[in-house]
């Protein structure tokens, strides 16, 4: 997207601008649109509005409120600069979709994009004009609660999902009045905070950084993504959000982009905290000098920008800068031709929470659930089963599946929990559901066992609806164990004393460790926080409706100790060997994850041939085609992810095992053979070399494919070069 194109009109327009009304533009307020005075004491908001003091509020939604705001900026101010509403819509609004992790498993490209363009016709209709999604940040660390919002752990794949969202959000023009601008978040390598401890420190090498941190945030921009958003994190010293290196060297020289970059909640003010900045005033005058152009909520420039001007700390132009980059996104949003363009009741009640949607919702829910595992195949669920017991505090739960930030909707009542799920397919049936609590996910009180070791003796099959409340995950919780919580497992092995078949659902937001559960229960479904259509999504799984096809995009641990443990990592001048004590390895734990990155089980099973390559080199110019045939071997029809990795065997900077490059997703029927077939380019085969280019080098290299990035056949072929 060309957002300078708009450039001259808004020369003009910043001609006529005082500087009071250039530091308002670069006002994000508080949530809900309420802003403090410097006296913090809450500010008359239509009185600032008059005076041309705010350039957007966030999330604040609903036509007639925003209608109301909109014509007291457009009608009453000086200039009449539209208002810019923003709002996290993170995985749907009024429909709630899985959370992004979640999403991540479908590997339905097609799908996120589809998710993320019903959310922006829902946010659209009610007035929002940006969203703060999609986050691109990579996740190495299940202790950090924002994993839920991540993509996973691959650069690669993290960067087609990103790209799938800005292109759902944003359609293919901004000012498509069912659309809305996208905001790539948290640049950068937020998702790295040391510990995983939220809001910590990030300290890496430029080479990690560009290699595995950067790529999904590069894609969104490439993808056309209207704003950024800084990370709270300081980066090797320096606060993202007067970070030059990313924000002017990478952001804009590097990678073009036109649209303006926004701080996180107060993250300005932090950088007093961080210990950069001695006040306020000062945080505004790093942020801009750093590349910073809106202010959220701290009001640094607000403020302080016309006293920094007059002691030349600042200059204009810098000022100028920022309301331009502010600026082209209003146009390209079409607001500053028509401010109400967005704001129309008719179009708030036809386009929100629709049945379709909601099919929508089911169908993304359902390709999100990754079978685990299925020892003795418990699952399909055999109609015969005459009463089946559904324990654990998950069941009959319907506020856990929206997932964290899903706030601000009006149907939450129409959240579909497990137990609801599970009595809408039943109807018809034989089968009779018998449904305890059993214990809490937040405390280990034993009141409630007794009553579900009753409920599991009557039953002939049990269902453990275990996982992680809401209040675990997302923003400022992080973890440092990763046990599923409260009185959870103890519940689990007291009903397993009666040996009854057990089979468990994990409704998380992270990857737990399942280690022990993995142990005793030979079914298992990761079920993720699922958003509205959470319990049908599940009872579809369960009973064969839907033949389960997620694959995992981030490496489930064994322990808290392994972590970070991801796929790609390399193979060290001593790489493991059983039985040898002087090569890379735990005492008392293997290297490898409890379940690795694309890993998922489907109620079929997928066969894959022998690679068949078309050459045995390939030289730069050429395009070397690796096929296999994969067939369905099974009795259901099924999806199989197939993925492709390849593996430099010797290059001048010590290379990953291996490292995803494409995938596809392969539907078969029973008996069916399909072959597939990967390309590979010379362009494949790059990578970041020491002095910061990407280059290839000559030499072997391995190709692996397969359904998870463990389990590969392989071939060699040599580069020429
Ligand atoms: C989060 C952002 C979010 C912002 C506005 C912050 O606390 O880090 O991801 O967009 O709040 O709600």
């Amino acid at each position: 997207m060309n957002f300078k194109k708009y450039d001259n009109e808004i020369d003009e327009m910043i001609k006529s601008m005082t500087l009071g009304e250039k530091l308002g533009q670069l006002n994000m307020t508080a949530q809900g649109g309420h802003m403090m005075g410097p006296d913090g004491k809450e500010v008359d908001m239509e009185a600032a509005l008059k005076s041309g003091k705010v350039g957007g509020l966030q999330n604040i939604r609903g036509v007639k409120k925003l209608t109301h705001l909109q014509k007291i900026a457009v009608e009453q101010s000086r200039l009449g600069i539209p208002l810019l509403f923003a709002a996290d819509i993170i995985h749907g609004t009024e429909t709630i979709f899985p959370i992004p992790l979640a999403e991540a498993c479908s590997w339905n490209l097609e799908a996120v994009k589809e998710t993320a363009a019903i959310a922006a016709k829902e946010g659209a209709a009610m007035g929002v004009r940006l969203t703060y999604a999609p986050m691109a940040d990579i996740s190495r660390d299940p202790r950090w609660g924002r994993v839920m919002e991540s993509n996973g752990e691959d650069p690669w794949y993290n960067g087609r999902i990103t790209e799938a969202r800005v292109k759902g959000f944003q359609s293919d023009d901004l000012s498509n009045p069912h659309s809305m601008a996208a905001c790539i978040k948290h640049f950068a390598a937020y998702g790295a905070v040391e510990g995983g401890r939220d809001y910590n420190t990030v300290d890496m090498s430029e080479q990690r950084l560009r290699e595995i941190y950067l790529p999904g945030y590069k894609a969104g921009i490439d993808a056309g993504a209207a704003t950024v958003m800084v990370a709270f994190n300081d980066l090797n010293g320096i606060p993202c959000s007067c970070n030059s290196f990313l924000l002017n060297q990478i952001l804009r020289d590097e990678w073009g982009f036109e649209g303006f970059v926004i701080g996180d909640h107060t993250s300005v003010g932090e950088m007093v905290n961080h210990g950069v900045a001695e006040n306020i005033k000062h945080a505004g005058e790093l942020a801009i000098k750093g590349g910073l152009d809106m202010d959220m909520v701290s009001q640094s420039l607000l403020i302080h920008g016309e006293e920094l001007l007059n002691q030349g700390k600042i200059n204009i132009k810098m000022i100028d800068r920022a309301v331009r980059r502010i600026l082209r996104i209003k146009h390209a949003l079409g607001l500053m031709k028509d401010p109400f363009l967005y704001l129309d009741k008719q179009r708030e009640a036809q386009w929100v929470f629709r049945p379709e949607y909601r099919d929508t919702a089911r169908k993304i829910a359902r390709e999100s659930i990754v079978l685990l595992k299925n020892q003795n195949q418990l699952h399909p669920l055999n109609e015969s089963i005459k009463t089946l017991a559904v324990i654990g505090p998950f069941a009959d739960d319907n506020l856990t599946p929206r997932g964290e930030w899903a706030f601000g909707g009006s149907h939450y009542d129409q959240v579909v929990s497990l137990l609801e799920g599970l009595e809408n397919r039943i109807k018809g049936t034989e089968i009779r559901l018998i449904n305890a609590r059993g214990c809490n996910p937040m405390d280990e009180d034993t009141g409630q066992l007794s009553e579900a070791i009753e409920a599991a003796r009557k039953a002939d099959m049990i269902l453990l609806a275990l996982g992680e409340p809401l209040e675990m995950i997302g923003e400022a919780r992080s973890r440092i164990s990763l046990e599923i919580p409260g009185g959870q497992q103890h519940m689990v092995s007291e009903l397993l004393k009666l040996g009854k078949p057990m089979a468990a659902l994990i409704q998380s937001g992270r990857p737990l460790n399942l280690t022990w559960l993995d142990n005793h229960i030979p079914t298992i479904l990761q079920c993720w926080h699922l958003g509205h259509q959470a319990g049908h999504a599940m009872a579809d799984v369960i009973f064969g409706d839907y033949n389960p096809s997620g694959k995992l995009p981030i490496s489930f641990p064994r322990s808290v100790g392994q972590i970070p443990v991801y796929y790609s990592d390399k193979s060290s001048g001593r790489p493991y060997k059983p039985n040898l004590r002087w090569c890379t390895h735990y005492l008392d734990s293997p290297n490898s994850p409890l379940y690795p990155f694309g890993y998922g089980l489907s109620y079929t099973t997928f066969q894959y041939s022998e690679i068949t390559l078309s050459s045995t080199t390939l030289s730069r110019d050429m395009t070397l085609q690796a096929s296999i045939t994969l067939r369905n071997k099974g009795i259901y029809r099924g999806t199989e992810v197939v993925q492709c990795y390849l593996g430099d065997v010797i290059r001048s900077s010590a290379p990953p095992v291996k490292e995803l490059k494409d995938f596809q997703r392969i539907i078969l029927d029973p008996g069916e053979s399909k072959e597939i077939i990967f390309n590979i380019t010379e362009k494949s085969l790059r990578f970041l070399a020491i002095d910061l280019q990407y280059r290839s080098e000559p030499g072997r290299f391995i190709i692996h494919i397969g359904g998870n990035s463990q389990q590969t056949v392989l071939q060699s072929f040599v580069f020429k070069g």
